[in-house]
Parts: structure tokens; C-alpha cells; sequence
């Protein structure tokens, strides 16, 4: 920047030599005190003279801050809002993180040890039926394959339990399936015991007081109280037991020995008991 005293009539240092006394600001200085006695104008306090090209700008000075604005007292209605919605989305959050929890799955290890007890145990219970099918074919080794069924022979009482004479007895038909039956056949009052099979496919025929005959509820084969068969598709006649007396007077019957009328064996001794 240029020096504002500087008159624009100040010697060029180039054309003064700096050894030259007289080119010193002392000397200079009446010089410029003549010109401005002869000049009433230099006299005159020149204006600053606008900065040369290139010289840096002076900075611009800042603008001071404003004042803060006083602030005011907050609501106390409105910061109680406040801390109550604040309240009220932290108990949301809250509960939102353990519904979360709460759809987790098990934990990994909590899982790996429920599935391991139940290797465990399915290997137990391999385990054990592997036991219980040995055990089982020792006990088949150890005992006999027997076929195990009821006796075949039953005791049906005394004659005097069947007093009536063309009377169907039906006393063992749901137990033994046997009808015992008492009446005169071949002039001799007989007490017989009719197997309940129907001769046709194998159904149980009912006995029809009032009609007095056995009707078979399949195909409608009938049999008289004798056991020949007189309607239906049933073939044959129905099998007969063997019956017999013990010493006590009492009356058997043996379901392991049947007669066949067909096969003319109504009329063996054991195929009936006489009752007179
Ligand atoms: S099974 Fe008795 S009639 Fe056919």
C-alpha cells in the first residue's frame, strides 16, 4: 500500500542516487514545504489514495452476534404430554421386543438337548423290544405249541331238568351252541343235542315256538325240531352230539363227536340218551 503522506510530486529514487545527501527525506521535506507555499492548492490535506492494483484488500469486518432472545418459561402442561407420550412409546417398545422374545425359537442349545433325550430315549425303547422279542422266543422254545381250546364236553344236567317231552331246551344255545331237544323219535322218548350251525353257510337259526321250527335268518333254510331240514338251500340236516350218562345220572354232552343223518348215524347208541 502506498504511503497516503506521499505527495505525488516525490522524487523517483531511480533518478536520485542514494549517496546524494540531498536526496534524503530531510532534505526532500523543505522542498515540499516551498511547493506548497507557491501552491495554495497542494497546501490542501489530499484525500487517501486508492490502494494500487494487486495489493491484498483489507478483511471485512465481522457483524457482531445478535443478543440471545430470553427464553421463555416451558409449559408445564406440555412437558408432562411429553414425558407421558415418551412414557407411553417406551412401554410400546418394550412390549414389542418380548412379543418378539417370545417368537424366538428355542435357544440352540435347549434344542440340541431335547432332541438328544429323544435319541436316547427311542434307543431305549429299541432297546427294550429287541429284550422283549428274545425273552419272547425263549418262552416259545422253553413251552409247547399247544392249541388251547375250551372243552369241547359240558355238562348239560339230569333228565329231570328236561321234563317236557317235544320241548326245545335253549339253556346252552348262546354258551356251547347246542339246542337240547326231548322227544319221541323211533317210538322211544329221546332227549337229543342239535348243533345251532345251519347246514346251508354256516349262520345260527332261530327257534320259532309258534311255528315250532327252526328258521335260519341268512337264506331262510328251516329245520324241524328233529334237526331235518325242510325249506331253504340248506343241504342237510343239522349234526347232532353225542350225549351220554355218568354214574351219577348226570347228562353230558360231547361237541368233539358228531352224527350226520345223511350219513345214517342218528341212530347210534350215543347219539341220543333215552329219557324213559
Ligand atoms: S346259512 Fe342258513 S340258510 Fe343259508
Amino acid at each position: 500500500m502506498a504511503d497516503a503522506n506521499e505527495s505525488p510530486s516525490a522524487p523517483n529514487p531511480e533518478e536520485t542516487p542514494k549517496s546524494d545527501p540531498a536526496a534524503s527525506p530531510e532534505a526532500a521535506a523543505p522542498a515540499s514545504s516551498e511547493k506548497a507555499a507557491e501552491s495554495p492548492e497542494a497546501a490542501k490535506p489530499q484525500a487517501p489514495a486508492a490502494p494500487a492494483a494487486g495489493a491484498p484488500k483489507p478483511a471485512a469486518p465481522k457483524p457482531a452476534p445478535k443478543p440471545a432472545a430470553p427464553k421463555e418459561p416451558p409449559d408445564p402442561a406440555k412437558v408432562e404430554a411429553a414425558k407421558k407420550a415418551a412414557a407411553a412409546k417406551l412401554a410400546a417398545a418394550k412390549a414389542k421386543a418380548k412379543a418378539k422374545a417370545e417368537d424366538l425359537p428355542p435357544p440352540e442349545e435347549f434344542t440340541t438337548r431335547r432332541t438328544f433325550l429323544s435319541w436316547g430315549m427311542a434307543a431305549w425303547v429299541i432297546f427294550f423290544g429287541w429284550l422283549g422279542g428274545i425273552g419272547h422266543l425263549c418262552l416259545r422254545f422253553m413251552f409247547p405249541r399247544v392249541l388251547y381250546e375250551k372243552d369241547p364236553k359240558f355238562r348239560a344236567g339230569k333228565r329231570s331238568d328236561f321234563p317236557e317231552v317235544n320241548k326245545v331246551y335253549e339253556l346252552f344255545k348262546e354258551v356251547q351252541g347246542v339246542w337240547l331237544v326231548r322227544l319221541v323219535e323211533d317210538g322211544e322218548d329221546r332227549l337229543v343235542a342239535l348243533s345251532t350251525v345251519c347246514t346251508h353257510l354256516g349262520c345260527t337259526p332261530n327257534w320259532l315256538e309258534a311255528e315250532a321250527k327252526f328258521k335260519c335268518p341268512c337264506h331262510g333254510s328251516g329245520f324241524y325240531k328233529s334237526g331235518v331240514n325242510f325249506e331253504g338251500p340248506a343241504p342237510r340236516p343239522l349234526e347232532r352230539y353225542r350225549l351220554y350218562t355218568d354214574g351219577a345220572g348226570d347228562v353230558l354232552v360231547d361237541k368233539s363227536v358228531k352224527f350226520r343223518e345223511d350219513l345214517g348215524q342218528w341212530g347210534q347208541p350215543e347219539s341220543f340218551v333215552k329219557m324213559a
